[in-house]
């Protein structure tokens, strides 16, 4: 059965493009047939992310009823399928997203899991991923205006009985200024299920058009990543020993050379 997994917030800029279209990335490493599709209808960026170029059908005529699935489906290199959203103000104007469920369900089609780039803000088309996704990832930062925000996307997912799966913490630095993760489950009032660190080869990433996770694959928040996309699926993802252990290990020789 497929399952649609919504990566939601109350803030914009906290990572759920970034998060989203890595974790797709993710799963499909782990054979798991993904679709991403971008629900942000105003401020629609996953195709940056993923390296998109324009695209002549998106989900914004999905759910006008102007496409078939297979029109607006982009078939990332990874395998990943992509539903971008359209870029121009007329896309949005026209455009309204309660049908959003439905269109969602008519894509179910043989993929394990559709994942939702959420919609900045909490508005008609937030409210309409929310109710579109069998299951939700809320993205926030260590600090409290992101987890404040976050906290009403958590009533509303309350609200329309969408399971939550946790929390996830990201630009997280573990740093004396920012919100401990003991804090932020208190404010929030569900498990943090991961944390991602702040890293500072996101941006590249974004200016490659490659996920981090293809970008730097052996980043720390690559990773995490990778951890919690094993999470969602029951696997135990380790990072691969090297990995863990050649900052220590250099430091030793280092050290011991020195
Ligand atoms: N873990 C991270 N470390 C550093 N920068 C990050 C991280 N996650 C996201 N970013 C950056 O934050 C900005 C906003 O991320 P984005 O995924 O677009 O947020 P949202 O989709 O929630 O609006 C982007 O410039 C992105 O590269
Ligand atoms: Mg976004």
């Amino acid at each position: 059965m497929t399952r649609v997994i919504g990566v939601v917030s109350g803030k914009g800029g906290v990572g759920k493009t970034t998060i989203a279209s890595n974790l797709a990335l993710a799963l499909n490493e782990f054979n798991k047939r993904v679709m991403i599709i971008d629900t942000n209808l105003t401020t629609p960026n996953l195709g940056f992310h993923m390296g998109i170029p324009l695209y002549p059908k998106t989900f914004h005529d999905l759910l006008r009823g102007e496409a078939y699935p297979e029109e607006a489906t982009y078939i990332h290199p990874s395998g990943v399928h992509v539903i971008p959203a359209g870029i121009s103000l007329n896309d949005l104007k026209k455009t309204d997203p309660k049908n959003m469920d439905n269109v969602i369900l008519d894509l179910v089609g043989d993929h394990d899991i559709i994942l939702l780039d959420g919609a900045a803000g909490l508005g008609k088309e937030g409210m309409a991923g929310i109710k579109a996704s069998d299951e939700l990832l809320i993205v926030t930062n260590p600090e409290l205006p992101a987890v404040t925000d976050a906290l009403k996307a958590v009533k509303l997912a309350e609200e329309t009985g969408t399971h939550i799966l946790g929390v996830v913490l990201n630009k997280h630095n573990n740093v004396s200024s920012e919100l401990t993760v003991s804090e932020v489950e208190a404010l929030m009032g569900y498990p943090v299920i991961s944390t991602i660190s702040g890293d500072n080869q996101m941006q590249a990433s974004l200016a490659a058009k490659t996920p981090l996770i293809s970008y730097k694959p052996n980043s720390q928040a690559s990773h995490e990543i990778k951890k919690l996309a094993g999470n969602l699926i029951g696997i135990d993802y380790q990072p691969p020993v090297q990995a863990r252990t050649t900052g220590f290990f250099s430091k030793i020789f280092g050290f011991l050379k020195s």
